[in-house]
């Protein structure tokens, strides 16, 4: 199930736009900005198609978190269509950079990274435009993304989908120092409803991870980043009983990180318990279960996300499922842990906060 797809019932102004473009100075990088379906996707969509037919080398960046077109979420990815196409889904991904997330909320570091680490890679792999297309995010802290977004990557050209003047707020300080253009939005673009939203990356997470298989890997032989649950030093059995008796919890894993505990604990039975977040932070075990995990090559690129399974602490081990093979997990040097938990089935269960791990 796709969003956006390749059509040239578009808007007047597009065709302007395609002669703009044909006529700046090459490597030419674009960036798309406009509210939720606001069709940033079917005019990246729609750009890509245009230009490859001329014989351009064309590049996306998809940075659009939430609801991406280029196989997985939560993940920021390039690739190079070769071909004309109809979807984002058809194109194969040559790189990501790992979110861990579908909302940018909280992980602005990771996109703006990504963003720029990706556009870097597209211009230094020879494409002639590279387009990058964006969350919908533009409203509050999302103008703030987005000028970080603006600030870091540089695009040469800002294409602006706007029904009033929602981008406003991110354009005005730009307007003296980048080529802003504003774009009206199809008649034919169509809201979609939370629900839908949720739908349609559940297709993807079930495709991305149709055919993947169990692996367990030893994480002393890992970097682990992306939490502090094995940062500072590991708590002695004696710190772990008194916690365990003063809470009544079963404690798994505990670590003393700057004076301050971060525990991976089950409860036993219930009945509050109270405790000082300033000086600890707990996880329940159970939340790490399904939980989304990033392979990381040793350039900090994203292989290929895996589901958590089950860490056993005793032995080091995570129990991780991933569509990867072998030959390419052995370019893993490192396991960052995301904030949501997705089944294979592509079921999400949830999100975690950014400081619950
Ligand atoms: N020119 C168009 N012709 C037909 N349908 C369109 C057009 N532009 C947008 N749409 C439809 O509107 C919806 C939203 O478009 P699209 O997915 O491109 O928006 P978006 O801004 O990328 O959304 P999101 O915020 O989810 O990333 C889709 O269903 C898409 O097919
Ligand atoms: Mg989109």
């Amino acid at each position: 199930m796709n969003k956006a797809k390749y059509t040239q019932e578009v808007p007047e102004d597009r065709g302007e736009v395609l002669k703009i473009i044909q006529k700046e100075k090459k490597p030419l990088k674009i960036m798309i900005l406009g509210g939720v379906d606001s069709g940033k996707t079917t005019l990246t969509v729609f750009l890509a198609n245009e230009l490859l037919s001329q014989g351009f080398r064309v590049a996306i960046v998809d940075s659009d978190v939430g609801q991406k077109g280029i196989l997985p979420p939560a993940l920021i990815s390039l690739g190079f269509p070769d071909s004309i196409f109809t979807s984002m889904e058809e194109i194969k991904p040559i790189k990501h950079y790992f979110v861990g997330t579908i909302t940018p909320n909280q992980f602005f570091g990771e996109m703006v990274t990504g963003v720029k680490l990706l556009a870097d890679e597209a211009i230094k792999r020879g494409a002639d435009v590279v387009i990058v297309d964006t969350t919908g995010l533009v409203h509050g802290s999302g103008v703030e993304l987005k000028r970080m977004k603006i600030e870091l990557v540089r695009p040469d050209l800002i294409l602006a989908l706007q029904r009033k003047d929602e981008l406003e707020d991110i354009l005005r300080p730009f307007e003296d120092r980048t080529r802003i253009i504003r774009l009206a939005i199809s008649e034919n673009a169509k809201l979609h409803t939370r629900e839908e939203r949720r739908q349609i990356r559940k297709e993807k997470w079930k495709r991305y991870f149709e055919n993947s298989r169990e692996y367990i890997l030893d994480l002393k032989r890992l970097h682990i980043s992306g939490t502090m649950m094995f940062q500072g030093k590991e708590i002695s059995e004696e710190e772990k009983g008194l916690l365990e008796s003063l809470f009544r919890w079963l404690v798994f894993h505990g670590r003393k990180i700057a004076g301050k505990y971060f525990v991976v604990k089950a409860d036993a039975g219930s009945f509050p318990r109270n405790f000082d977040r300033n000086s600890m932070n707990a996880v329940d075990f159970e939340n790490l279960s399904n939980l989304i995990v990033g392979l990381i090559d040793k350039k900090g690129f994203c292989l290929g996300l895996g589901i958590l399974k089950l860490i056993n602490f005793k032995e080091l081990k995570a129990h991780v499922l991933t569509p990867l093979d072998e030959n390419e997990l052995k370019n893993a040097v490192e396991i960052r842990f995301g904030r949501i938990r997705v089944r294979e089935d592509g079921e999400e269960l949830g999100l975690l906060s950014r400081d619950a791990l």
